[in-house]
């Protein structure tokens, strides 16, 4: 396996291009399936994950073209050679069960693997199943898959969601598309990436309004046509390497990146003396006054502070002056990264869902390992502040979420490098 090491302790310089959105494109290219025509989707990002989804598609029948580096993909799901998503499939990425809404919306049937648990937590998909049932499905769970069927088509229904879920709104948001008559989803998610699958989804000639509010309303159609879509810039991505030359003490200029996408973040980077500036091409990030001062963050959905930036926010504030408190609201085990964080020197307290932080002088570095994708870049952050050489394991986590992470930092004068094993 793959590892990243990083002589730390240098100001980064420079600019980072940000990429197409990876969370929006594990929507985005199951909505393909919704359709007979080809679905064109430009400024994908080059990531394991998606080569994940387009396999999956490729086994229900889908094919799917890949040009410019494979940055254009276009998928056409002519018609299914089968209904069945398989377990060795869905099993490696949570977003797999993004294909049932569409598939049993389209072809009235569907088998697709439960996904199962993950290193942050439990994330069942029970909202994603109730809300199906609610559009008129029969589902049955066997053999560790759900067993979707709508013999007539599904139905149009008023689903109001306990908690808000950005998979189960996205997942229902598609299916509804060609279900008769009007679904309105209440406490629906709100994030950018819901937006830009509406965008898509209108372009196929869906009937959508409300998107980015609480309520979605979908009346259903009989069949959607052929798009093209450019995918939004990652807001995770962005967020990320903000922080860098946080952590580190330098400015860097992050290309596509735009501040409506990361308002929480950059709210609470200003608060901890952090100078975020708009500029042509994008956004620009350093320190105000050479410190950086505590905080307290708690998650939340969209627009708030995302839980997809915690480790990386708490990485930062190992470095800061004062005790920061960190509430993870969204998914109950995701504090890996805190362990691995005071294995170079950081002086955290983990309690539940509250962590505190008291901020030191300095990282050193160390080898370190992460079980998720945000965990494992927040240790590349702290590494990069770290003094000396941090060996960062299990880079597959990272390859899942961020493209070229150490040509990205490398361009910006950081000292990073791939061990190929
Ligand atoms: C998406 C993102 C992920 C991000 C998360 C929260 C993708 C591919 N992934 O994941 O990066 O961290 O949003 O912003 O877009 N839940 C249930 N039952 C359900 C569905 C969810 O209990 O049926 C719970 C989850 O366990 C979690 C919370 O609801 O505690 C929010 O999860 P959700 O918004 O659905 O996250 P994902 O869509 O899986």
């Amino acid at each position: 396996m793959d590892r990243i090491a990083i002589t730390g302790g240098r100001p980064l310089h420079g600019e980072i291009s940000i990429s197409g959105a990876k969370n929006a494109c594990l929507t985005l290219m199951p909505a393909a399936l919704l359709s007979d025509e080809p679905l064109e989707l430009t400024n994908v990002p080059r990531l394991a994950d998606i080569e994940m989804m387009t396999k999956i598609l490729v086994s229900l029948g889908a094919s799917v073209e890949l040009s410019e580096q494979g940055r254009r993909l276009v998928i056409t799901a002519k018609k299914f050679e089968q209904h069945l998503a398989h377990y060795d499939l869905v099993r490696k990425m949570r977003a797999s069960i993004l294909v049932l809404g569409p598939m049993l919306a389209r072809e009235h049937e569907a088998v697709v693997s439960l996904p199962g648990g993950c290193a942050i937590g439990a994330r069942p998909v029970d909202l994603h199943l109730k809300g199906l049932e609610k559009l008129g499905a029969d589902l049955e769970l066997r053999t560790g898959y759900v067993h979707a069927k709508a013999p007539g088509g599904l139905k149009g229904a008023e689903i109001d969601f306990p908690f808000v879920s950005v998979g189960a709104t996205e997942n229902l948001m598609m299916a509804a598309t060609l279900a008769k008559g009007v679904t309105v989803l209440k406490n629906a998610a709100k994030e950018p990436e819901i937006v830009d699958l509406a965008r898509c989804l209108r372009k196929m000639g869906a009937e959508i309004d409300g998107e980015g509010s609480d309520v979605i309303e979908i009346e259903g159609v009989d069949r959607l046509k052929g798009a093209s879509h450019r995918v939004l810039p990652d807001r995770i991505e962005l967020g990320t390497y903000m922080l860098a030359p946080a952590i580190t003490g330098g400015e860097v200029e992050l290309i596509g990146g735009k501040r409506r996408l990361v308002s929480a973040l950059v709210e609470k980077l200003e608060e901890a003396d952090i100078e975020v500036a708009d500029t042509e091409n994008g956004m620009r990030v350093k320190r105000r006054n050479g410190h950086i001062d505590a905080l307290d963050i708690a998650t939340s959905p969209y627009p708030g502070f995302p839980t997809d930036l915690q480790a990386q926010m708490m990485a930062l504030m190992t470095l800061a002056k004062g005790t920061s408190r960190f509430e993870e609201t969204i998914f109950e085990n995701r504090y890996m990264h805190a362990p691995e964080l005071m294995r170079m020197g950081a002086k955290i307290d983990v309690q539940g869902g509250v962590a505190h932080v008291h901020g030191v002088e300095r990282l050193t570095g160390a080898p370190v390992m992460a079980t998720d994708l945000r965990a494992s870049v927040s240790l590349v952050l702290a590494g990069l502040a770290a003094e000396g050489e941090t060996l960062v394991n299990r880079v597959y986590h990272l390859d899942r979420g961020y493209e070229q992470v150490e040509d990205k930092l490398r361009a910006c004068g950081a000292q990073i490098e791939r061990l190929k094993d």
